[in-house]
């Protein structure tokens, strides 16, 4: 094929061109009547004859004069001799229709057409190459029937369209210039052709908006969204990949569709968020630097995935704060915390596990920690004692070596009962500092005398190991005795 006839005519071809204008102008409302009807009369061969092979039930916009289009075609001669086609050389034939680029019949048959729709058309010589043909190619007064396929269409004013079919109930932000997303998408173009999908690579595309990471049309088209939000982005190719097309799958002046689903938003910026706080009536102290902290929690990305839950394993997490144990975001969430708060911690990526991710948390992902914080205390606690009631008539007290009856309540921090001698029906017997009940015990029932109620609480190094205990003790009245000197029993 000695170059395709349809490509822009210059020098030469442009003057007849020119002279078929008027033509052009005088049989335009023609163009825009409605589809050729059933019964028409045989073709007088002295305008373009338009058919419509095929009409998509779908056609957002249909082509008018200005717009840049991209369409497949075969062109023959009425005896069906096939002179040229498009589908041959691979690539669709991309051109501005209505400018005099095209012969005249066909900027004419063109106009109306929607993406996907397909169009037979006969062109009469005066509107295609008249009396000269084109050598070696269109003989003198050929008359050109084009089977056209309409692939893309846009125009130069066009602007990033969206349209949003999804919105969740809570969008608590959107996302800015600058921020960082993780969304899934799929990629099409217009007639409905994928040409790429993060489903295929099983992971999200994650990005920076809005300072040129991307296609200008997609730094646009996501500014706005909420997680959860589901929209279509519809990308002229001049705000896409333009002429050069992407080397790849996006051939030379393509429009862009792209389905988008959200699933995650933070800026660098960023530092963590506490929110949804339960804080118990009491609280005598807050968690500090160097404490250390039992707690259960639930991790879930902020699309809602659950990625982790101390309550699957039955147990709590149990870690130093502010030592560097756990993610940044984590040991700043777990400061000034009272025993029994709730709270909800949400961590930027930089402040959790960056852009590599761990496990089932994806690479720079937001991470959201519902926690429960069970108890804590610190390592250089001593025992505290809470006197309760002491007795008037208060002269002897407890000592090393003493004989001591009690009654005791033993509870976690937490207020879950471990042990009573309610349950045993009887007191508790020991000799004082001899050894027989842990450390703090030990210390907690010194200085007591008959009568007395005291809260005891014990931290894990002077008790079990590896939980703190409140025991509520009352030294029982009337077999209290105490021995001056120590003897074993
Ligand atoms: C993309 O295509 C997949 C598979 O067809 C579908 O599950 C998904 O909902 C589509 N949309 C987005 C935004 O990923
Ligand atoms: C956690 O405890 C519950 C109830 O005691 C039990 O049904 C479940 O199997 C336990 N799960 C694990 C992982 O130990
Ligand atoms: C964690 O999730 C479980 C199950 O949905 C729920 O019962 C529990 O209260 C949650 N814990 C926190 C701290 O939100
Ligand atoms: C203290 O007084 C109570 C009655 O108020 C009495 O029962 C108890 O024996 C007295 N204790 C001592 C050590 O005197
Ligand atoms: C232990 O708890 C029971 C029931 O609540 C209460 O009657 C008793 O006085 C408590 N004992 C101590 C030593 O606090």
């Amino acid at each position: 094929m000695a170059g395709p006839p349809l490509v822009p005519r210059r020098g030469p071809g442009c003057g007849s061109l020119l002279l078929l204008l008027p033509a052009l102008l005088v049989s335009w409302a023609a163009c825009q009547a409605p589809p050729v009807p059933a019964a028409e009369p045989p073709w007088d061969g002295a305008d373009v004859r338009v058919e419509r092979r095929f009409v998509p039930e779908r056609c957002p916009r249909a082509v008018r004069r200005g717009d840049f289009v991209r369409y497949h075609y075969h062109g023959a001669f009425p005896d069906g001799t096939r002179f040229d086609s498009s589908y041959d050389r691979g690539s669709t034939f991309n051109v501005f229709v209505g400018k005099g680029q095209l012969i005249a019949g066909m900027d004419k048959a063109l106009v109306g057409m929607c993406v996907n729709e397909r169009r037979f058309v006969k062109i009469p010589p005066k509107l295609a190459y008249g009396s000269e043909g084109v050598s070696g190619v269109i003989p003198p007064n050929a008359v050109l029937h084009f089977d056209v396929l309409l692939i893309d269409l846009w125009n130069s004013e066009d602007e990033v369209q969206v349209q949003t079919y999804f919105k969740p109930e809570t969008c608590p932000r959107t996302v800015q210039v600058s921020d960082f997303v993780r969304y899934h998408y799929n990629g099409t173009f217009l007639d409905g052709t994928l040409f790429d999908s993060s489903h295929n690579r099983m992971r999200t595309y994650d990005t920076y908006v809005g300072i040129g990471w991307l296609i200008p049309g997609m730094d646009q088209g996501l500014l706005g969204m909420c997680v959860g939000e589901k929209r279509i982005i519809t990308i002229p190719p001049f705000l896409a990949y333009g002429e050069e097309g992407d080397g790849k799958e996006i051939p030379s002046q393509a429009s862009l569709v792209f389905d988008v689903v959200l699933l995650d938003l933070h800026n660098p910026k960023d530092g963590i968020t506490i929110e949804n706080q339960h804080i118990p009536e009491s609280c005598e102290r807050r968690s500090q630097t160097g404490d250390f902290l039992r707690y259960h929690y639930n991790g879930t990305l902020l699309d809602g995935t659950l990625f982790d839950s101390s309550y699957s394993r039955n147990r709590t997490y149990d870690t130093y704060v502010g030592k560097g144990y756990v993610i940044a975001g984590m040991d700043e969430g777990l400061l000034g915390i009272c025993i029994g708060e709730k709270r909800r911690i949400i961590i930027p990526p930089h402040l959790g596990y960056g852009e590599e991710g761990r496990g089932k948390i994806p690479g720079s992902a937001v991470l959201v920690f519902d926690i429960h914080v069970v108890d804590f205390h610190n390592p250089s606690d001593s025992v505290s004692i809470t006197v309760n009631y002491k007795p008037s008539n208060c002269t002897i007290l407890s000592k090393k070596g003493d004989y001591l009856k009690y009654h005791y309540n033993a509870s976690l921090l937490d207020g879950t009962l471990l042990d009573s001698t309610l349950s045993l029906g009887k007191t508790y017997n020991i000799v004082l500092g001899s050894g027989q009940v842990v450390v703090g015990m030990d210390m907690g029932l010194q200085d007591m005398c008959v009568g007395e109620r005291r809260t005891v609480v014990i931290p894990p190094h002077l008790g079990y190991g590896e939980d703190g205990v409140v025991f509520r003790v009352h030294s029982s009245s009337s077999q209290f005795w105490q021995r001056k000197t120590s003897s074993r029993f």
